[in-house]
């Protein structure tokens, strides 16, 4: 039967064209494979992007989320950082300000239970998990004001639970920053 096999004139094509998508086929498995390899080693599964842990139970004590340090911080590099910590039922700070056309980079966690938070007109979305502190890295191109509910449910509370963004202009928010940590506090939306 071995013999009879090769005495087709189409038997070798059809073999090496068999060959060629076995070929094919297994290097878009291989593809698909490392790519999920990549994806998550390099974005450790988890959303959003990284994250990193942090005690639940010594946020108010010390540590990046104690209270006065919440809320907008201009960066040497021209960045902003924003922090902020959700409770049963509230964001803090309550009202956020950030620079129009300026790299933000949001840190938040939740101190009690799961909490969440998208801002109006925007691409941030994002899951506070106790434990974990979520980045997110965003900008905003207009200055105008922005709602930020929280958007896991939380408890009895949950519906009430909303902060505001309000994006102003680069050189105000300078000047502004400049201001607060000459007076050795943070940003707010009222100066
Ligand atoms: Cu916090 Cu819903």
């Amino acid at each position: 039967m071995a013999g009879s096999e090769h005495t087709h004139p189409g038997a070798d094509v059809a073999a090496r064209a068999e060959a060629r998508w076995a070929w094919i086929v297994g290097a878009i498995i291989l593809f698909l494979l490392a790519m999920m390899g990549y994806m998550s080693l390099h974005w450790a599964s988890m959303p959003p992007t990284r994250t990193e842990t942090i005690d639940p139970t010594t946020l108010h004590i010390a540590g990046e989320f104690v209270e006065t340090n919440l809320g907008s911080v201009a960066e040497p590099d021209g960045t902003v950082t924003v922090r902020v910590l959700a409770n049963q039922y509230s964001f803090t700070p309550q009202c956020i300000v950030v620079p129009a056309n300026t790299p933000l980079h949001f840190r938040g966690t939740a101190a009690d239970v799961v909490h969440g938070f998208s801002v109006s007109n925007s691409n941030v979305n994002v899951m506070l998990v106790p434990g974990y502190i979520s980045n997110l890295q965003t900008k905003f191109e207009h200055t105008g004001e922005h709602v930020m509910p929280c958007h896991e449910y939380c408890g009895t509370g949950h519906a009430a639970m909303w902060a505001h963004v309000k994006v102003i202009g680069k050189d105000e928010f300078m000047r502004q920053a400049r201001l607060a940590a000459a007076a050795g506090r943070r940003m707010s939306c009222v100066q």
